[in-house]
């Protein structure tokens, strides 16, 4: 079954060769793009293996994909290497797409640059991989670049983000956190937590370090979160881009020091910018955490997150889980097996305060 999508291409295009040379057509009509739709058409019988020679490039290209040792071929579109979280992603991949399990993982850092990442896409393409996985930087802008993935019959699949595209055919399938959920989860820690502390009547300010603007983890988040500090009524001073990296927390959270002297709350994006937000707040002289001047909220529970809890420096950490080797896998592997996939997967994902982080930390898989 693998490379189905491929093969079926190839097949049509052999089929539309053979009918038009019978009606005198030419062979450049022949050469249209053959429709390469999406996961349905993989649980469709693979055409014969020998649907062979007489588009030879064709034909040689699929072979090379296809045969490298019974490997099977991925293109892996990474964002950049932005965060211990990126980080942990990455290796997730490296450690699963192994040629003992069965893959040639060709590895893309796009150095959280959009045109890197199409760039890497045009290449794995010209490689002639069996599919793409993509973590896109940013929603919009692939309409293009994936309509050529189809083109090639290469199924594509969204790993960690989101895309924004006319047509959803565009790609097989998308696995990626639940980010609005984050955000809400975030906000509804955050409602418990002053109700907790008898605070739940007082004013609260709050400051958002965002991630990457146009990245659907940073507008999910946002959004989750905003929609609970409107219902509980806590103001939101301001909300700037940190673009998912320490050193942007630290930037965004010095200027918010200068602007506001009456914050009580900041929530970040990720837990780099967290780290980045914390260094910023003790350089001025002010101290984070429950008993702190300053509340934090992040994202991701990484170790190092983890470690800022039980230090006493963050208060919260909303779960995004980067483990995605495995699942990607799976989902291959059912590829390749012609059976259906959902078109969206969210993994489990939970919420951690600085109660239970001690207990925790031992246990943390990243
Ligand atoms: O898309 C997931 C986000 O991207 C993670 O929260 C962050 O750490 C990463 O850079």
């Amino acid at each position: 079954m693998k490379s189905m999508k491929k093969m079926l291409a190839l097949l049509m295009a052999l089929v539309l060769t053979f009918a038009l040379v019978g009606c005198g057509g030419s062979s450049d009509d022949a050469a249209a793009p053959a429709d390469n739709g999406a996961t349905e058409e993989k649980t469709e019988e693979a055409p014969a293996d020998d649907a062979s020679a007489d588009d030879a490039t064709a034909d040689d290209t699929a072979e090379a994909g296809d045969s490298e040792g019974g490997l099977i071929k991925v293109g892996y579109a990474q964002i950049g290497a932005e965060s211990d979280w990126r980080l942990a992603n990455t290796e997730s991949f490296k450690q699963q797409f192994t040629e003992e399990n069965g893959y040639e993982l060709i590895f893309n850092d796009g150095q959280q640059k959009q045109e890197n990442q199409i760039k890497a896409i045009r290449d794995f393409i010209a490689q002639d991989v069996d599919y793409i996985v993509l973590a896109p930087v940013v929603e919009t802008g692939w309409d293009t670049v994936l309509q050529e993935a189809k083109d090639a019959g290469i199924p594509v699949i969204l790993s960690d983000r989101g895309v924004d595209v006319a047509d959803d055919s565009l790609y097989t399938t998308q696995v990626c956190g639940d980010f609005v959920l984050e955000g809400n989860n975030a906000g509804d820690w955050l409602a418990q937590e002053l109700k907790d502390k008898g605070r739940d009547k007082e004013e609260i300010n709050v400051c958002v370090i965002e991630g990457t603007t146009g990245a659907s983890a940073a507008t999910g988040r946002k959004e989750g979160f905003a929609a609970k500090a409107d219902e509980n009524g806590w103001k939101i001073l301001d909300s700037q881009d940190g673009d998912f990296t320490q050193e942007g927390g630290q930037e965004v959270m010095e200027s918010f020091l200068k602007n506001y002297d009456d914050i009580d709350v900041v929530v970040c994006a990720n837990d780099n910018e967290a780290f980045g937000a914390i260094a910023a707040i003790e350089a001025a002289g002010k101290t984070t955490g429950p008993e702190g001047d300053i509340w934090i909220i992040s994202f991701d529970a990484v170790k190092q997150g983890f470690q800022y809890m039980v230090d006493g420096k963050l208060n919260c950490d909303v779960e995004c889980n980067p483990l995605y080797g495995p699942k990607i896998d799976e989902i291959i592997k059912k590829l390749e097996n012609g059976e259906e996939l959902e078109k969206l997967s969210h993994p489990e994902e939970g919420v951690f305060d600085y109660k239970t982080a001690a207990d925790l930390i031992d246990s943390r898989p990243y």
